[in-house]
C-alpha cells in the first residue's frame, strides 16, 4: 500500500536534541485541514503521500479541527484504516492546554485537564498510547509541579512515551524542565512557532539553550500559516487560509508583513527558488532545530513543500542578506 522506498534517503531524519529519537526533517501538522469541515478524502491522501515521501511524525492537539476533536477523530480512522501495520514507524503527538470543552476543567495546566484530555484524545486517535505528549501552552494561575507532574503521570502510566512543551518563555521552561528532571523524567522536546517572520525563540536565547541541554525543537508555522508562500505578494486569494472564516491567520496580520514578504520572495527568486523553499531551509539551517512542522492543504502543497528538501542549504552570503529583511529582533518576545 506504501511506497517500499520511503526510507530511501529521500528525507532527512535528525536526532531530537541528545536523545535516541530520530524524527524527520520535515514533520506534518494536523492543525487546519483535517477537520469534519474539510475533504476527508484529501486528508486521507496527504496522510499516504507523506508517509511515502519519508514524513514518520504526525503532529496533533486535542483541540484540532473545527470542531475541536474532529482532527484526531479523523486521524483515528485513518491510522486504523490504513496505517495499523505501521504504528512502530510512526511518531505521533497530541497536546493538552487549549480551550477544549466547557467548565473549570477544559483548558489550562491543572492535573485533572491534562490527564483527562489525554484519555480523551487516545480513544479519538484510536491509539493505546501516543509517542509525544505536550502541555501546549504555559499556565500562568497553576503551580509549574502539577503540571509536570501530570506529564509525568502521562509517561509513567504508559499512555505517553515522552513528553514535550509549547510555547513555554525561557525563564518558565527552564523550570519546568528542571522539575520533570527532579522526577526523572527528560522533556523531550520544544515546540515555538518559528519563521523568517518569528524569530523569537532565537532572539529570546531559546534556541540556545535548547541545544546546550540536549533538548529537541520542532518548530511549528515555519511557512507562517502560508504568508511565506507566494500566494499573498498580490493580496489574499480565495480559499486561502486568511480568507477562511474558520483560519487562524487574520488578513490584518498578511497586509502588515506584505512588504516584507515580497522582499523576501524576490530574494528568493533571484537564488532561483519560490519562497517557500527559502523559507524551509531557513528554518532548518538551525543545528537546534530538529524537525519544521508544516501544514498542508493538498497533495499538491505538501509535495512542494518538501521539494524544498532538494534545494541546497542557503549560503552564509544569502543568510546575512536575509538577516537584513528579517532581522532576528524581529516578532514578540514572549519571554518578556
Ligand atoms: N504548538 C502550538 O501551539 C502550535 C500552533 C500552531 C501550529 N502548530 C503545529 O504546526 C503545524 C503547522 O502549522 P501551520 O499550518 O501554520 O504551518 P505552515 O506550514 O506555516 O502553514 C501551512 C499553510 O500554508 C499554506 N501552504 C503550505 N504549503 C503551500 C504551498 N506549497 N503553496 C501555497 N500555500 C501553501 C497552506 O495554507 P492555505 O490554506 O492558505 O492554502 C497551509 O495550510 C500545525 O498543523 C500544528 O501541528 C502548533
Amino acid at each position: 500500500m506504501f511506497d517500499p522506498d520511503r526510507y530511501d534517503n529521500r528525507m532527512p531524519y535528525r536526532r531530537c536534541g541528545d536523545s535516541g529519537l530520530l524524527l524527520p526533517a520535515i514533520s506534518l501538522g494536523f492543525w487546519h485541514n483535517f477537520g469534519r469541515n474539510d475533504d476527508f478524502q484529501e486528508a486521507r491522501k496527504i496522510m499516504h503521500r507523506a508517509f511515502d515521501r519519508g514524513i514518520t511524525h504526525f503532529d496533533l492537539a486535542n483541540n484540532y479541527g473545527p470542531p475541536p476533536g474532529s482532527a484526531e477523530e479523523n486521524v483515528g480512522r485513518i491510522l486504523v484504516e490504513d496505517f495499523i501495520c505501521h504504528r512502530d514507524e510512526l511518531v505521533i503527538s497530541t497536546k493538552a492546554g487549549h480551550d477544549m470543552w466547557g467548565g473549570p476543567y477544559g483548558e489550562w495546566g491543572s492535573r485533572k485537564h491534562l490527564l483527562a484530555s489525554l484519555d480523551q484524545s487516545l480513544k479519538r486517535l484510536r491509539l493505546g498510547y501516543v509517542d509525544i505528549f505536550y502541555s501546549h501552552r504555559p499556565d500562568p494561575s497553576t503551580r509549574l509541579e502539577e503540571t509536570m507532574a501530570a506529564l509525568a503521570s502521562a509517561v509513567e502510566s504508559g499512555k505517553a512515551l515522552y513528553v514535550g512543551l509549547s510555547k513555554y518563555p525561557l525563564k518558565r521552561l527552564k523550570k519546568a524542565v528542571r522539575i520533570l528532571k527532579d522526577m526523572g523524567i527528560r522533556c523531550l522536546i520544544y515546540q515555538p512557532p518559528y519563521s523568517l517572520l518569528n524569530r523569537w525563540p532565537e532572539s529570546a536565547g531559546i534556541l540556545d539553550w535548547l541545544q546546550e541541554e540536549g533538548i529537541g525543537c520542532a518548530v511549528f508555522s515555519p511557512l507562517a500559516q502560508g504568508m511565506l508562500t507566494p500566494k499573498y505578494l498580490d493580496g489574499i486569494p480565495d480559499g486561502s487560509r486568511a480568507a477562511r472564516a474558520e483560519g487562524f491567520l487574520q488578513p490584518e496580520q498578511v497586509l502588515a508583513q506584505q512588504q516584507k514578504i515580497r522582499t523576501l520572495n524576490e530574494l528568493a527568486v533571484a537564488h532561483g527558488m519560490p519562497l517557500h523553499h527559502l523559507a524551509l531551509q531557513w528554518a532548518l539551517r538551525s543545528p537546534a532545530v530538529t524537525t519544521a512542522v508544516i501544514g498542508a492543504r493538498s497533495v499538491a502543497q505538501l509535495d512542494d513543500c518538501l521539494d524544498a528538501l532538494r534545494a541546497a542549504p542557503l549560503s552564509e552570503a544569502l543568510l546575512a542578506v536575509i538577516d537584513s529583511i528579517a532581522p532576528p529582533a524581529a516578532g514578540k518576545d514572549t519571554d518578556a
